[in-house]
Protein backbone atom coordinates (compact mmCIF):
# COMPACT_ATOMS: atom_id res chain seq x y z
CA UNK A 1 0.00 0.00 0.00
CA UNK A 2 2.91 2.24 1.04
CA UNK A 3 6.41 1.58 0.37
CA UNK A 4 9.17 3.76 1.84
CA UNK A 5 12.63 2.73 -0.18
CA UNK A 6 15.71 4.22 0.55
CA UNK A 7 14.39 7.54 1.95
CA UNK A 8 17.01 10.37 2.54
CA UNK A 9 15.92 13.58 4.19
CA UNK A 10 18.60 16.17 4.45
CA UNK A 11 18.68 19.18 6.35
CA UNK A 12 20.90 22.48 5.12
CA UNK A 13 21.86 23.46 8.67
CA UNK A 14 24.77 26.03 9.63
CA UNK A 15 25.95 25.46 6.22
CA UNK A 16 26.39 21.54 5.84
CA UNK A 17 23.88 19.15 5.48
CA UNK A 18 22.61 16.64 7.97
CA UNK A 19 20.29 13.85 7.51
CA UNK A 20 18.10 13.11 10.60
CA UNK A 21 16.51 10.27 7.98
CA UNK A 22 19.50 8.56 6.63
CA UNK A 23 18.11 5.48 3.94
CA UNK A 24 14.66 4.46 5.61
CA UNK A 25 12.98 1.65 3.70
CA UNK A 26 10.07 -0.30 4.97
CA UNK A 27 6.08 -0.73 3.21
CA UNK A 28 2.83 -0.67 5.40
CA UNK A 29 0.68 -3.21 3.79
CA UNK A 30 -3.08 -3.21 2.82
CA UNK A 31 -4.92 -3.21 6.08
CA UNK A 32 -2.18 -3.59 7.99
CA UNK A 33 -0.61 -2.28 11.14
CA UNK A 34 3.18 -0.91 11.16
CA UNK A 35 4.57 0.27 14.24
CA UNK A 36 7.73 3.03 13.83
CA UNK A 37 9.50 2.54 17.04
CA UNK A 38 12.17 4.43 18.54
CA UNK A 39 13.59 7.20 21.05
CA UNK A 40 12.96 10.79 20.54
CA UNK A 41 14.96 12.68 17.92
CA UNK A 42 15.88 8.83 15.86
CA UNK A 43 13.63 10.71 12.82
CA UNK A 44 9.99 9.09 13.19
CA UNK A 45 8.46 12.32 12.54
CA UNK A 46 10.72 13.60 9.69
CA UNK A 47 9.81 10.25 8.22
CA UNK A 48 6.24 10.64 8.88
CA UNK A 49 6.11 14.09 7.62
CA UNK A 50 7.93 13.14 4.26
CA UNK A 51 5.10 11.05 2.85
CA UNK A 52 2.90 13.79 2.47
CA UNK A 53 5.64 16.64 2.35
CA UNK A 54 4.45 18.26 5.58
CA UNK A 55 7.56 19.70 6.35
CA UNK A 56 7.57 23.59 7.97
CA UNK A 57 7.36 26.29 4.88
CA UNK A 58 11.23 27.73 6.53
CA UNK A 59 12.76 24.11 6.16
CA UNK A 60 14.34 23.65 2.92
CA UNK A 61 14.11 19.69 2.95
CA UNK A 62 15.87 17.66 0.31
CA UNK A 63 14.59 14.66 0.00
CA UNK A 64 15.97 11.34 -2.00
CA UNK A 65 14.48 7.67 -2.49
CA UNK A 66 11.11 6.86 -3.33
CA UNK A 67 7.96 7.31 -2.10
CA UNK A 68 5.54 4.33 -3.58
CA UNK A 69 1.97 4.48 -2.93
CA UNK A 70 -0.68 3.46 -5.55
CA UNK A 71 1.49 3.20 -8.31
CA UNK A 72 3.17 6.54 -8.38
CA UNK A 73 5.77 7.73 -6.54
CA UNK A 74 4.88 10.80 -4.16
CA UNK A 75 8.74 11.95 -4.39
CA UNK A 76 8.05 12.91 -7.60
CA UNK A 77 4.59 13.97 -7.81
CA UNK A 78 3.80 17.72 -7.73
CA UNK A 79 2.32 20.04 -5.20
CA UNK A 80 -1.09 19.24 -6.73
CA UNK A 81 -1.24 15.92 -7.15
CA UNK A 82 0.01 15.91 -3.19
CA UNK A 83 -2.93 18.58 -1.93
CA UNK A 84 -5.30 15.81 -4.01
CA UNK A 85 -4.32 12.66 -1.85
CA UNK A 86 -3.51 14.72 1.21
CA UNK A 87 -6.33 14.05 3.39
CA UNK A 88 -8.03 11.91 1.21
CA UNK A 89 -5.77 8.99 0.42
CA UNK A 90 -3.61 9.65 3.11
CA UNK A 91 -4.04 11.51 6.06
CA UNK A 92 -2.03 12.08 8.96
CA UNK A 93 -2.98 12.48 13.02
CA UNK A 94 -0.56 14.40 15.34
CA UNK A 95 0.36 13.86 18.47
CA UNK A 96 -0.90 17.63 19.10
CA UNK A 97 -4.08 18.06 17.85
CA UNK A 98 -4.10 21.91 17.56
CA UNK A 99 -1.29 21.25 14.77
CA UNK A 100 -4.74 20.03 12.15
CA UNK A 101 -7.41 22.26 13.98
CA UNK A 102 -8.09 25.61 13.10
CA UNK A 103 -8.93 27.89 16.33
CA UNK A 104 -10.64 30.32 14.29
CA UNK A 105 -13.36 28.33 12.87
CA UNK A 106 -16.10 25.91 14.15
CA UNK A 107 -15.39 22.12 14.06
CA UNK A 108 -18.20 21.67 12.19
CA UNK A 109 -16.66 23.94 9.45
CA UNK A 110 -13.26 22.49 9.89
CA UNK A 111 -14.28 18.64 9.07
CA UNK A 112 -17.11 20.15 6.37
CA UNK A 113 -14.23 21.55 4.39
CA UNK A 114 -12.27 18.53 4.14
CA UNK A 115 -15.32 16.97 2.38
CA UNK A 116 -16.27 19.78 0.45
CA UNK A 117 -12.62 19.28 -1.00
CA UNK A 118 -12.51 15.59 -2.15
CA UNK A 119 -15.86 15.10 -2.75
CA UNK A 120 -18.60 16.64 -4.80
CA UNK A 121 -21.48 15.86 -1.71
CA UNK A 122 -24.36 17.98 -1.57
CA UNK A 123 -24.31 20.25 1.57
CA UNK A 124 -26.73 18.32 3.77
CA UNK A 125 -25.40 15.52 3.07
CA UNK A 126 -21.88 16.62 4.30
CA UNK A 127 -23.09 18.04 7.42
CA UNK A 128 -24.75 14.48 8.26
CA UNK A 129 -21.74 12.77 7.54
CA UNK A 130 -19.26 15.33 10.11
CA UNK A 131 -22.32 14.71 13.08
CA UNK A 132 -21.99 10.69 12.20
CA UNK A 133 -18.16 11.03 12.38
CA UNK A 134 -18.20 12.96 15.56
CA UNK A 135 -20.82 10.17 16.78
CA UNK A 136 -18.83 7.04 15.55
CA UNK A 137 -15.55 8.82 17.35
CA UNK A 138 -17.56 8.77 20.67
CA UNK A 139 -17.83 11.96 21.10
CA UNK A 140 -21.66 12.93 22.38
CA UNK A 141 -23.69 15.77 21.85
CA UNK A 142 -22.09 16.12 17.91
CA UNK A 143 -24.70 18.03 16.81
CA UNK A 144 -24.20 20.95 19.04
CA UNK A 145 -20.60 20.77 19.28
CA UNK A 146 -20.44 21.14 15.19
CA UNK A 147 -20.65 25.12 16.59
CA UNK A 148 -18.09 24.88 19.28
CA UNK A 149 -14.59 26.53 18.63
CA UNK A 150 -11.48 23.80 19.21
CA UNK A 151 -10.76 25.88 22.37
CA UNK A 152 -13.90 25.17 24.27
CA UNK A 153 -13.07 20.93 24.30
CA UNK A 154 -10.78 18.82 26.47
CA UNK A 155 -7.50 17.19 25.44
CA UNK A 156 -9.28 13.72 24.84
CA UNK A 157 -12.09 15.29 22.77
CA UNK A 158 -9.56 17.08 20.16
CA UNK A 159 -8.23 14.42 19.60
CA UNK A 160 -11.20 12.84 18.97
CA UNK A 161 -12.21 15.74 16.58
CA UNK A 162 -8.90 15.51 14.75
CA UNK A 163 -9.60 11.46 14.54
CA UNK A 164 -12.53 12.12 13.33
CA UNK A 165 -11.54 14.30 10.71
CA UNK A 166 -8.41 12.51 9.36
CA UNK A 167 -11.38 9.31 8.78
CA UNK A 168 -13.69 11.48 7.19
CA UNK A 169 -12.38 11.07 3.76
CA UNK A 170 -12.25 6.65 4.46
CA UNK A 171 -8.40 7.19 3.71
CA UNK A 172 -6.69 3.87 2.81
CA UNK A 173 -3.50 5.19 4.51
CA UNK A 174 -3.41 6.74 8.39
CA UNK A 175 -0.47 7.93 9.60
CA UNK A 176 -0.96 8.38 13.12
CA UNK A 177 2.51 10.48 15.02
CA UNK A 178 2.28 9.74 19.07
CA UNK A 179 -1.30 10.02 18.31
CA UNK A 180 -1.53 9.03 22.30
CA UNK A 181 1.27 10.68 23.94
CA UNK A 182 -0.14 13.59 25.73
CA UNK A 183 -3.24 11.89 26.77
CA UNK A 184 -3.77 10.14 30.57
CA UNK A 185 -4.05 6.74 30.11
CA UNK A 186 -7.85 6.21 30.38
CA UNK A 187 -7.93 8.09 27.40
CA UNK A 188 -5.51 6.77 25.33
CA UNK A 189 -7.08 3.14 25.86
CA UNK A 190 -10.46 4.56 24.98
CA UNK A 191 -8.44 5.94 21.58
CA UNK A 192 -6.57 3.31 21.02
CA UNK A 193 -9.38 0.98 20.79
CA UNK A 194 -11.68 3.66 18.55
CA UNK A 195 -8.81 3.26 16.14
CA UNK A 196 -8.86 -0.62 16.14
CA UNK A 197 -12.48 -0.32 15.12
CA UNK A 198 -12.33 2.05 12.62
CA UNK A 199 -9.62 0.19 10.85
CA UNK A 200 -11.49 -2.97 10.99
CA UNK A 201 -14.70 -1.19 9.38
CA UNK A 202 -12.60 0.44 6.80
CA UNK A 203 -9.29 -1.85 6.10
CA UNK A 204 -7.27 1.27 6.65
CA UNK A 205 -3.31 0.96 6.57
CA UNK A 206 -2.03 2.48 9.67
CA UNK A 207 1.65 3.77 10.46
CA UNK A 208 1.99 3.94 13.90
CA UNK A 209 4.52 6.23 14.91
CA UNK A 210 5.49 5.80 18.68
CA UNK A 211 8.11 5.28 21.30
CA UNK A 212 5.92 3.40 23.94
CA UNK A 213 6.02 -0.71 23.41
CA UNK A 214 2.31 -1.15 24.88
CA UNK A 215 1.21 1.16 21.96
CA UNK A 216 3.04 -1.29 19.81
CA UNK A 217 1.81 -4.20 21.29
CA UNK A 218 -1.65 -3.50 21.12
CA UNK A 219 -1.93 -2.01 17.59
CA UNK A 220 0.71 -3.85 15.51
CA UNK A 221 1.22 -6.71 13.30
CA UNK A 222 4.82 -5.54 12.29
CA UNK A 223 7.27 -3.20 13.70
CA UNK A 224 10.14 -1.18 12.03
CA UNK A 225 12.79 -0.19 14.73
CA UNK A 226 14.73 3.36 14.30
CA UNK A 227 17.72 4.36 15.72
CA UNK A 228 19.37 7.86 14.71
CA UNK A 229 18.06 7.96 10.95
CA UNK A 230 18.25 4.31 10.16
CA UNK A 231 16.06 1.66 10.37
CA UNK A 232 17.65 -1.22 13.00
CA UNK A 233 15.49 -3.60 13.11
CA UNK A 234 11.89 -5.12 11.40
CA UNK A 235 9.96 -8.27 12.33
CA UNK A 236 6.12 -8.96 13.36
CA UNK A 237 5.37 -7.94 16.81
CA UNK A 238 5.28 -11.60 18.01
CA UNK A 239 9.15 -12.14 17.21
CA UNK A 240 10.48 -8.53 17.93
CA UNK A 241 9.17 -9.44 21.89
CA UNK A 242 10.08 -12.93 22.02
CA UNK A 243 13.01 -12.83 20.01
CA UNK A 244 14.63 -9.18 19.58
CA UNK A 245 17.93 -9.25 17.35
CA UNK A 246 19.39 -5.71 18.06
CA UNK A 247 20.65 -4.83 21.17
CA UNK A 248 18.85 -1.08 20.55
CA UNK A 249 15.55 -3.55 20.72
CA UNK A 250 16.85 -5.19 23.79
CA UNK A 251 17.70 -1.90 26.06
CA UNK A 252 13.61 -0.08 24.74
CA UNK A 253 12.45 -4.01 26.14
CA UNK A 254 14.24 -3.63 29.53
CA UNK A 255 13.13 0.15 29.94
CA UNK A 256 9.97 -1.15 29.81
CA UNK A 257 7.55 -1.68 33.32
CA UNK A 258 6.50 -5.04 33.08
CA UNK A 259 3.48 -6.22 34.50
CA UNK A 260 5.08 -8.70 36.66
CA UNK A 261 8.10 -7.32 37.76
CA UNK A 262 8.59 -6.88 41.19
CA UNK A 263 7.21 -3.95 42.60
CA UNK A 264 9.80 -1.22 43.18
CA UNK A 265 12.09 -3.02 41.07
CA UNK A 266 14.16 -0.28 39.12
CA UNK A 267 13.92 -0.05 35.22
CA UNK A 268 16.65 -0.37 33.40
CA UNK A 269 17.05 3.01 31.77
CA UNK A 270 19.68 2.78 28.04
CA UNK A 271 22.46 5.03 29.25
CA UNK A 272 23.74 7.82 26.72
CA UNK A 273 21.58 9.83 24.28
CA UNK A 274 20.62 9.34 20.78
CA UNK A 275 23.83 10.88 18.59
CA UNK A 276 22.37 13.86 17.02
CA UNK A 277 22.17 14.11 12.83
CA UNK A 278 25.82 13.82 11.51
CA UNK A 279 27.61 13.52 14.76
CA UNK A 280 27.07 9.56 15.00
CA UNK A 281 30.72 8.12 14.08
CA UNK A 282 31.49 5.67 10.39
CA UNK A 283 30.50 2.62 12.36
CA UNK A 284 27.11 1.16 14.22
CA UNK A 285 25.20 4.27 15.57
CA UNK A 286 24.62 2.64 18.85
CA UNK A 287 27.63 1.07 19.42
CA UNK A 288 28.75 4.16 22.16
CA UNK A 289 25.90 2.71 23.84
CA UNK A 290 25.71 -0.35 23.47
CA UNK A 291 26.65 -3.42 25.81
CA UNK A 292 27.82 -5.80 22.92
CA UNK A 293 30.06 -3.87 21.05
CA UNK A 294 33.29 -4.86 19.58
CA UNK A 295 35.91 -3.00 17.57
CA UNK A 296 34.42 -3.79 14.14
CA UNK A 297 31.24 -1.99 15.52
CA UNK A 298 33.15 1.57 15.44
CA UNK A 299 34.37 0.92 12.81
CA UNK A 300 32.42 -0.32 10.22
CA UNK A 301 28.32 -0.14 9.52
CA UNK A 302 26.73 -3.02 9.65
CA UNK A 303 24.06 -3.77 6.72
CA UNK A 304 20.37 -4.59 7.53
CA UNK A 305 20.67 -8.43 6.81
CA UNK A 306 17.77 -11.05 7.33
CA UNK A 307 18.58 -13.16 10.83
CA UNK A 308 14.95 -15.05 9.92
CA UNK A 309 12.44 -15.34 7.42
CA UNK A 310 10.66 -11.89 7.55
CA UNK A 311 13.15 -10.51 10.26
CA UNK A 312 16.00 -8.21 9.81
CA UNK A 313 18.37 -6.37 12.08
CA UNK A 314 21.79 -4.23 11.55
CA UNK A 315 23.66 -5.57 13.88
CA UNK A 316 27.36 -6.96 13.73
CA UNK A 317 26.73 -9.48 16.59
CA UNK A 318 22.54 -10.24 16.81
CA UNK A 319 21.30 -11.66 19.97
N1 LIG B 1 12.97 21.10 9.96
C1 LIG B 1 14.09 20.58 10.49
N2 LIG B 1 15.31 21.10 10.23
C2 LIG B 1 16.43 20.57 10.75
N3 LIG B 1 16.46 19.50 11.55
C3 LIG B 1 15.29 18.92 11.87
C4 LIG B 1 14.03 19.42 11.36
N4 LIG B 1 13.04 18.62 11.84
C5 LIG B 1 13.64 17.68 12.61
N5 LIG B 1 14.98 17.86 12.64
C6 LIG B 1 15.95 17.03 13.38
O1 LIG B 1 15.79 15.69 12.95
C7 LIG B 1 16.03 14.79 14.03
C8 LIG B 1 14.91 13.80 14.10
O2 LIG B 1 13.72 14.47 14.52
P1 LIG B 1 12.30 13.76 14.61
O3 LIG B 1 11.97 13.11 13.33
O4 LIG B 1 11.36 14.82 15.08
O5 LIG B 1 12.51 12.66 15.73
P2 LIG B 1 11.41 11.76 16.47
O6 LIG B 1 10.09 12.02 15.84
O7 LIG B 1 11.88 10.36 16.28
O8 LIG B 1 11.46 12.15 17.90
C9 LIG B 1 16.21 15.63 15.26
O9 LIG B 1 17.59 15.71 15.56
C10 LIG B 1 15.65 16.97 14.86
O10 LIG B 1 16.31 18.00 15.55
MG1 LIG C 1 8.34 12.79 16.73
Amino acid sequence: MLDIENLKVEFKSHGRSIAPVDGVSFSVGRDQTVGLLGESGCGKSVTALSVLRLFPMASKARLSGAIRFGGRDLLQSGDDALRGIRGKDIAMIFQEPMTSLNPLHRVGKQLAEMLGIHTDLPRGEIDARVVAMLERVGLARAAQLVNEYPHSLSGGMRQRVMIAMALLCKPQVLICDEPTTALDVTIQAQILDLMRDLKREQQTSILMITHDLGVVAEMCERVVVMYAGQVVEESTVTDLFDRPAHPYTHALMRARPALDSTPGAPLTAIPGSVPPPGQAGPGCRFAARCPRAQDVCRKEMPPLEEIAPGHTARCWYPH
